[in-house]
């Protein structure tokens, strides 16, 4: 099968197309024949390892001291089951499925094997295998920050920094399905994208700072490392939470320091990756709370312009990797 394989660590051109041998399902496991992935923030932090500050030590010890452990990036995949392994009860050949290996990663690749008890599930009604690709990444991440984290509730006046990226793109969308009221602050050119993704309110970061303004907030999600709690403190209520999805290691050693007297708190850590939040957003995609941010698409073969695209850090919810024809409908299992 073709995947795109990566042998060092570095800039989008170590990304290479190659013929490599296509795995074959054990007994438990299911063969997926993927039509699309994404390229993440989590791809060009794995393959450049750019990671936020402090935690450059452990990078090499974690993805491969001498170069990549797992050289198939992607963290998310949508495709049909093409073969099951003999004792595999769940899936059939021919269901329409997307899955999240996550850190495991694999998907940048025609075919992947999944344990059939993985983080997999079928796809929803209506989205077409592009969207159910890029369901899980942004999702799962915006799932953690809101609903487990931050306990968001309705009412909550709730701020999403960064709510035209994949993460924040979700966020906006799953605040709002929780009840809140949300702020997506963005730049000039994301407005009407945030406004359209059901944000009550948006703020254009490049003409006003929300840390200098009278609005406060419950529940504050950085997406993108813009800020700290000494400046966002003064524009947090009482009880309110700041949550740093790209938090620095001094930032996530500080956010396990003693509560303050006004109860406000940093709130940060790694994603659980969970197949429970998987048939959460299943659910809320088949009833249109949840419908992921498409920003490019590229075929395979053009993987290293869509990871030089990802490297800008503009990119607008999720770039799409496609392995069939662009947008090719998927067909959900009943
Ligand atoms: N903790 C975890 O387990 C975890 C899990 C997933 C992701 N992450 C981290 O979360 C971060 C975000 O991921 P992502 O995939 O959402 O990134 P992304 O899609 O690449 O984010 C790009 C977006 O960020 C916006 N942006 C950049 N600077 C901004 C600023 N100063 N203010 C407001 N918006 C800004 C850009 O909009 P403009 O062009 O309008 O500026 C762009 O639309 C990454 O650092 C990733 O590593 C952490």
């Amino acid at each position: 099968m073709k995947a795109a394989v990566y042998r060092t660590y570095g800039p989008p051109s170590v990304v290479r197309v190659e013929d490599v041998p296509t795995p074959q399902p054990k007994d438990h496991e299911v063969l997926i024949r993927i039509s699309a992935s994404t390229v993440s923030s989590a791809d060009w932090r794995v393959r450049s390892l750019e990671l936020p500050r402090g935690f450059g030590l452990f990078a090499r010890p974690v993805f491969g001291l001498f170069g990549p452990r797992q050289p198939i990036l992607g963290t998310e995949l949508a495709g049909t089951i093409e073969a099951v392994g003999r004792a595999v009860t769940r899936f059939q050949a021919g269901e329409a499925v997307f899955a999240f290996p996550g850190s495991a990663l694999g998907c940048h690749a025609e075919y992947r094997t999944m344990p059939e008890d993985g983080r997999i599930a079928r796809i929803p009604a209506g989205l077409t295998f592009d969207e159910a690709a890029a369901l899980s990444f942004g999702g799962t991440t915006a799932l953690y920050y809101l609903r487990d984290l931050a306990q968001v509730r309705a009412g909550d006046e709730v701020l999403i920094v960064g709510a035209s990226g994949a993460v924040g793109s979700a966020a906006v969308q799953l605040a709002r399905h929780f009840g809140a009221r949300v702020t997506g602050v963005t730049s000039t050119a994301n407005l009407e994208c945030v406004q359209a993704l059901g944000a009550d309110r948006v703020l254009d970061y490049t003409k006003e700072d929300f840390r200098r303004g009278t609005a406060t907030w419950d529940i504050i999600v950085d997406t993108v490392g813009a800020t700290e709690f000494a400046a966002c403190a003064p524009v947090l209520k009482d009880e309110g939470r700041l949550t740093l999805v790209a938090a620095t290691l001094p930032q996530m050693l500080g956010s396990m320091r003693r509560r303050r007297p006004d109860g406000k708190r940093v709130l940060t850590g790694a994603v659980k990756e969970r197949v429970e939040d998987l048939l959460v957003l299943q659910a809320l995609a088949a009833e249109g709370h949840f419908r992921p941010l498409i920003d490019r698409r590229y075929p395979l073969n053009e993987i290293a312009a869509a990871h030089a695209y990802v490297d800008t850090g503009r990119k607008r919810g999720s770039v799409v990797i496609t392995m069939g024809p662009a947008a090719e409908a998927a067909t959900p299992s009943p």
